[in-house]
C-alpha cells in the first residue's frame, strides 16, 4: 500500500503534492518523492524516510512547475532506499511514474527490457512502466499508456507524466484506489480523498479498469480499450477528519473493510500463471532445505500468535511436518528442543515486538534458520530474519489488528502449500484447487462485510452483557481465540474462548440464562460434536449466535441466531469467519462508547518487554 498524488493547474505543483502526501502518509511512509515538469524537464526529488526527510532534502528550494506527481511509499518490491523511492523515470528521464500496487509479471518484462538495452536504477516492479513507456512511445501519452497497460498484469493505481507531451497527466486504476479531484482551471488525482480535500470537494471515484486523461481544464475518462465513459461527480460532504478514515467512523472499521484488497495483494505475484504452483522467490533457502525441515516452531504474540495456531493446523495437514506454536514471551525464556533442521517462523505485524524479536535472536544464536512473516519491510524482525514473507496489508493504524491477521493467514497458507509441493506431498491438481479457493476469498469477504447492519444489531444486544463466550473445535477454536481477543480488547467485556469439547470441565459453570455464546461451526468433520456442545449451553439458557456455512439449515434449529458465511474449504474458513467476529467486537465497542482505535492500556506495537 502506497499513496499517490498528481496535480495540474496554475498553483505551484510542489506545494500541492507535499500537502497531499502529508495526508497520505497513513498509507506508507518509508520513502517519499515528487516529479515536476519544470522548464521543459521532468525534475525528480526523492528520498528514503518520511515526508519530512523529503522536505529537508528540498530544503526550502522549489522545483517550479505546474504539473507534477508524488508518492509516499510502503515498500513491497525492493527495500526502502533513495533508488527505490518513487517517482521512477526511464533511461532518458523523459517520463515519471508513481504507482500503488504490485506488477505481477515485472520480472519477465524486466528481462526483456534489459535485453533490449534498458538500464534500471531500482529494484522495484514500478520502474518497468517507465521503460515500457519509452519502448512503446507513440508520440502521445494517453495512447502509449494504453499500450503499456496491455503488457502489465497486477494491481495498480498509476499517475504518469512526460516532458514529451506536457500539459497532460494520465491516471489509471486497477485494484488500487484512485480518485480524481475536479477544480476550477486545475485538476488532481490521488489515492484517497483527504489528499485533495483542501482544494476541491468534487471528485470522480475511479472504478476498476478506468483511465483518466487530465489537463488543467478537462478530465476525460476511458476504459482500458480507450472507449470514453461518463462518470458521475461525487460531492464530498465529510469533514477532513472523517475523510482520513475513508468516511468510516474509525480506522478499525476502515481496515476491516480493506481486507478483501489486502488478501488479494498478499497472494499477488506468488501464484504461477497456470495457478498450479506457489512461488516464493523471497525464500533464499539452500538447495534441499524445504525437504530437510523436520520441525517448525511458530513464535508470535497477540493476534499474530492466533494466526500461528491456524498455520499449525494447515502446515501439519499439508506437509506432515510437526509444528509447535508458542507465545514469544514464553518461548524466549525456554530451552526449546530443536533439531538441526528446525525452521523457526516468527509472525509479527509490526516486526518490532520486543519478545518476538528476542526469541528470534535467541534462535539465530542457536543456529536456527528464521523465516519472518511481517507487515513492515524495514522492521527489526524483517532485517534480522534469514528470510521474510511480507504481508501486503499496508499500514495498520487501529490498535486492534484485523487486516494484518487475515494476510498473515494467507502467508501461512502459501508457506504450507510451498512446503507441501517442494516436498512432493501435494500434486498440481490439489494445489490448483486450493489456490482457486483462495482466489475466491476476497469476493466472499466482501459478501460477508455486507452483513454489517445485522451484526451491528447483534453486537448492541450482546454489549449489555458483561461476559461472552466463544466456542469452536479444531480450526474453529483457533479463530474463536482471535474472536474473544478482539471482543475483550476493544469492548472491555470479559470474553473467553473455549474448545467446545472442554466446556464441561469448568466453563459450563459460568453459563447463565441469556449470556451470549458465539459458536463457530465450520469444522465439517466435527459438526455433530459441535452441535452437541451448542445444545449443552442452550440447555443452560445461553443465547447462541452460530457462525456457520451458508446452506446449513439444520443449525438454525439449535441456536438463537445464525450468521451464514459463503462456503469454502475448512482450512480457509478462518479468513471468512474472522470478519464477522471483528465486526461484532467493533460494534460492541461502539455500543459501549469506547475509543475503538485506542483501547485503554494497550499499544499498537509493544517494543518493551
Ligand atoms: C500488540 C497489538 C496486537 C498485536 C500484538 C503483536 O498487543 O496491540 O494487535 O497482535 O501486539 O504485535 P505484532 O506487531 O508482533 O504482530
Amino acid at each position: 500500500m502506497c499513496g499517490i498524488v498528481g496535480y495540474i493547474g496554475p498553483r505551484n505543483a510542489q506545494d500541492v503534492l507535499l500537502s497531499g502526501l502529508a495526508k497520505l502518509e497513513y498509507r506508507g511512509y518509508d520513502s517519499a518523492g515528487i516529479a515536476i515538469y519544470d522548464h521543459g524537464e521532468v525534475k525528480l526529488a526523492k528520498t528514503v524516510g518520511r515526508l519530512a526527510a523529503l522536505e529537508a532534502k528540498l530544503n526550502g528550494a522549489t522545483i517550479s512547475g505546474n504539473l507534477g506527481i508524488g508518492h509516499t511509499r510502503w515498500a513491497t518490491h525492493g527495500k526502502p532506499s533513495d533508488e527505490n523511492a518513487h517517482p521512477h523515470a526511464g533511461c532518458a528521464s523523459d517520463f515519471a511514474v508513481v504507482h500503488n500496487g504490485i506488477i505481477e509479471n515485472y520480472l519477465a518484462l524486466k528481462e526483456k527490457l534489459l535485453a533490449s538495452g534498458h538500464h534500471f536504477a531500482s529494484e522495484t516492479d514500478t520502474e518497468i512502466i517507465a521503460h515500457l513507456l519509452e519502448e512503446l512511445w507513440t508520440g502521445d501519452l494517453f495512447s502509449t499508456v494504453l499500450k503499456v497497460l496491455e503488457e502489465i498484469r497486477g494491481a495498480y493505481a498509476l499517475a504518469i507524466m512526460t516532458k514529451n507531451d506536457p500539459g497532460k497527466l494520465v491516471a489509471v486504476r486497477k485494484h488500487s484506489p484512485l480518485v480524481i479531484g475536479l477544480g476550477d482551471g486545475e485538476n488532481f488525482c490521488a489515492s484517497d480523498i483527504p489528499a485533495i480535500l483542501e482544494y476541491t470537494r468534487d471528485v470522480l471515484i475511479m472504478e476498476e479498469g478506468e483511465i483518466a486523461l487530465i489537463t488543467e481544464s478537462s478530465v476525460e475518462c476511458f476504459d482500458l480499450k480507450g472507449n470514453s465513459i461518463e462518470k458521475k461527480v461525487f460531492q464530498v460532504t465529510w469533514d477532513p477528519v472523517a475523510a482520513e478514515k475513508g468516511g468510516y467512523d474509525h480506522y478499525m472499521l476502515k481496515e476491516i473493510h480493506e481486507q478483501p484488497r489486502a488478501v488479494r495483494d498478499t497472494m499477488s505475484g506468488r501464484l504461477s500463471d497456470d495457478g498450479r504452483k506457489v512461488m516464493l522467490p523471497e525464500l533464499k533457502w539452500p538447495e534441499g532445505y524445504a525437504q530437510a525441515v523436520d520441525r517448525i516452531h511458530i513464535v508470535a504474540a497477540g493476534t499474530s500468535y492466533h494466526a500461528g495456531l491456524v498455520g499449525k493446523t494447515v502446515i501439519e495437514s499439508l506437509t506432515r511436518i510437526p509444528v509447535d506454536v508458542e507465545i514469544a514471551s514464553e518461548y524466549r525464556y525456554r530451552d526449546p528442543i530443536v533439531t538441526d533442521h528446525t525452521l523457526m517462523v516468527v509472525i509479527s505485524q509490526s516486526g518490532e515486538t520486543a519478545d518476538t524479536l528476542a526469541a528470534l535472536r535467541n534462535s539465530k544464536e542457536r543456529g536456527i534458520r528464521v523465516l519472518a512473516i511481517t507487515n513492515v519491510v524495514g522492521s527489526s524482525v524483517a532485517r534480522e530474519a534469514n528470510d521474510v514473507i511480507v504481508t501486503w496489508a499496508g499500514p495498520e493504524i487501529s490498535v486492534a489488528s484485523t487486516k494484518a491477521y487475515t494476510t498473515q493467514l494467507i502467508a501461512l497458507y502459501l508457506l504450507a502449500l510451498y512446503l507441501g509441493q517442494e516436498r512432493g506431498k501435494l500434486d498440481d491438481v490439489f494445489v490448483n484447487g486450493f489456490l482457486k479457493d483462495m482466489k475466491e476469498l476476497p469476493d466472499k469477504l466482501d459478501e460477508i462485510l455486507e452483513s454489517s447492519p445485522w451484526i451491528e444489531q447483534t453486537a448492541k444486544d450482546f454489549a449489555v452483557w458483561d461476559d461472552a463466550f466463544f466456542l469452536g473445535r479444531g480450526i474453529d477454536y483457533a479463530v474463536a481465540l482471535e474472536g474473544a481477543l478482539k471482543y475483550k480488547e476493544i469492548s472491555y467485556i470479559h470474553a473467553e474462548a473455549y474448545p467446545a469439547g472442554e466446556l464441561k470441565h469448568g466453563t459450563l459453570a459460568l453459563i447463565v440464562e441469556g449470556v451470549p455464546v458465539i459458536a463457530l461451526v465450520t469444522e465439517d468433520s466435527l459438526y455433530e460434536k459441535s452441535v452437541s456442545n451448542i445444545k449443552e449451553v442452550k440447555a443452560r439458557g445461553a443465547h447462541v449466535l452460530a457462525i456457520a456455512w451458508a446452506g446449513d439449515e439444520e443449525i438454525g434449529k439449535s441456536v438463537d441466531r445464525v450468521l451464514y458465511i459463503p462456503r469454502t474449504r475448512t482450512a480457509l474458513a478462518p479468513v471468512l469467519m474472522v470478519a464477522p467476529l471483528q465486526l461484532l467486537a467493533y460494534y460492541a465497542s461502539v455500543a459501549r462508547g469506547n475509543d475503538v482505535d485506542k483501547p485503554r492500556n494497550l499499544a499498537k506495537s509493544v517494543t518493551v518487554e
